[in-house]
């Protein structure tokens, strides 16, 4: 037998592994992408929600709430939003988040009668201006994040929440 001739063992084991290989990928493709899929799926982040009728909202600030779809990895569950909306004196609409940029409570619009158009955050007296501003000496650094918003047919739709940054 010449050096390149390939014996009948060897030609078995090439075409055996090589059968064995196709079978194990095609088997494996499956797991993996079952395994990857929610990584893979696009976020829902950028998704505008429809949250109330432009009519209901008024230049005092309400505050509306909706629920959207969150997606961590394989665990799918409904979380619950809500905005600070008003109309302002150049008739734009406003929806700011109600979250307390100092350490997360949630701040009310006009709830301390001190201070009637301010939003007042009740855990350690914070205070923003009704344009969402934190007022200076209150414990906030930062301004109220503000959501991305558009309106179709009479239905305000809100997105993400913007830091806006440059507190006083
Ligand atoms: S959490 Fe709002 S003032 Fe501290």
């Amino acid at each position: 037998m010449s050096k390149k001739q390939v014996s009948r063992r060897q030609f078995l084991n090439y075409t055996l592994t090589g059968v064995g290989g196709f079978m194990a990928a095609g088997m494996l493709a499956p797991m993996v992408r079952f395994a990857i899929d929610p990584v893979l799926k696009p976020s829902a982040s950028g998704e505008m929600h429809p949250v109330v009728e432009v009519s209901k909202i008024t230049n005092t600030p309400q505050r509306f709430e909706w629920e959207v779809k969150q997606q961590d990895a394989w665990y799918e569950s409904m979380v619950q939003k809500s905005a600070w909306v008003y109309v302002d004196k150049n008739d734009e609409i406003v929806a700011l988040s109600p979250i307390c940029t100092h350490l997360g409570c949630v701040v009310d619009w006009s709830s301390n009668e001190q201070y009637p158009d301010q939003f007042y955050c009740p855990c350690h007296g914070g205070r923003y201006t009704k344009d969402g501003v934190n007022v200076p000496g209150t414990p906030p650094t930062a301004p109220l994040p503000i959501y991305e918003h558009k309106v179709e047919e009479d239905m305000l739709y809100l997105g993400r929440a913007h830091d806006r940054g440059g507190g006083v």
